[in-house]
């Protein structure tokens, strides 16, 4: 949406209904912490309830602060090289097959996503879709038990301006560590490299261990800075 003359990205929130991303530059509103309140309060007139700004910097880190605004959670932003060879695929996850993903997934995918994830990270159908639409290319893939097709793990990478990008991963609790997200990894991996994607990102909350630990072995490296997310108090 344009605010006086500036762009503002609205980006729903994942599970949190009614909350939203506000993607406005961060240049504006260093020099005038205003243009957040201004772009919150547009952002409340086409109904949005909870606000939400990412800072990227210290400096960005300090005005928030300042502000009002609140820190919510801290994310890892990692990178892998797009000349990297692709790590070997794990022969252990049979049962489950992987396809493309499909609207009459939602669902089944939006459940298994509520297992893996705290409210504030779970996906709506809103998030999804926008998770589907970010980028100009998408790879969404599923897994699927074999015997009944339920889903049990699902990935979407996304593609633009020469970079691949890891959206969104989960893996039923039930199937955890039997190798399916390096499954979906090298998959998305594979697609970003047949779209010589100079590197694949990836964030992950700073207390997702075993996340952390899956990208670098799969030759993600950690950038020195992380995304912090801050939140408009409820008053
Ligand atoms: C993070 C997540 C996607 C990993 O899924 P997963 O299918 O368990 O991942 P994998 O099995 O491929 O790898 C996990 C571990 O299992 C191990 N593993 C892989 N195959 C295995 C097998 N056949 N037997 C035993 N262990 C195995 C791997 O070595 C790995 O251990 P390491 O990271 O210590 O080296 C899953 O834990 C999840 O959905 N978590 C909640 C949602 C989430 O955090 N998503 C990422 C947000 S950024």
């Amino acid at each position: 949406m344009q605010v006086a003359g500036r762009s503002v990205r609205l980006s729903p929130w994942y599970g949190f209904d009614g909350a939203v991303l506000l993607g406005l530059a961060p240049a504006l509103w260093l020099r005038d912490p205003a243009w957040l309140d201004i772009a919150r309060r547009a952002a409340a007139a086409r109904g949005w309830r909870r606000f939400l700004v990412q800072a990227t910097t210290p400096a960005q880190r300090l005005a928030l602060d300042a502000a009002g605004w609140v820190l919510v959670d801290e994310l890892y932003v990692l990178f892998r090289r797009g000349s990297l060879e692709l790590p070997p695929v794990p022969h252990t996850a049979r049962g489950v097959e992987m396809r493309r993903g499909r609207a009459a997934d939602t669902a089944e995918l939006l459940e298994v996503d509520h297992r893996c994830f705290e409210p504030f990270w779970m996906m709506n159908e809103a998030a999804l879709r926008e998770a589907l639409q970010a980028t100009p290319r998408t790879r969404f893939r599923v897994l699927a038990s074999a015997d009944d097709d339920r889903v049990v793990g699902y990935a979407i990478f996304g593609l633009g301006a020469g970079e691949g990008y890891l959206q969104r991963i989960a893996v039923d609790p039930r199937y955890q560590g039997r190798g399916l997200a390096t499954r979906l990894i090298v998959d998305g991996l594979r697609w970003a490299k047949r779209w010589r994607a100079r590197r694949v990102g990836v964030n992950t909350q700073r207390s997702n261990e075993t996340a952390l630990r899956l990208y670098q072995r799969l030759g993600f490296e950690m950038e020195p800075n992380g995304i912090t997310i801050y939140a408009w108090p409820d008053h």
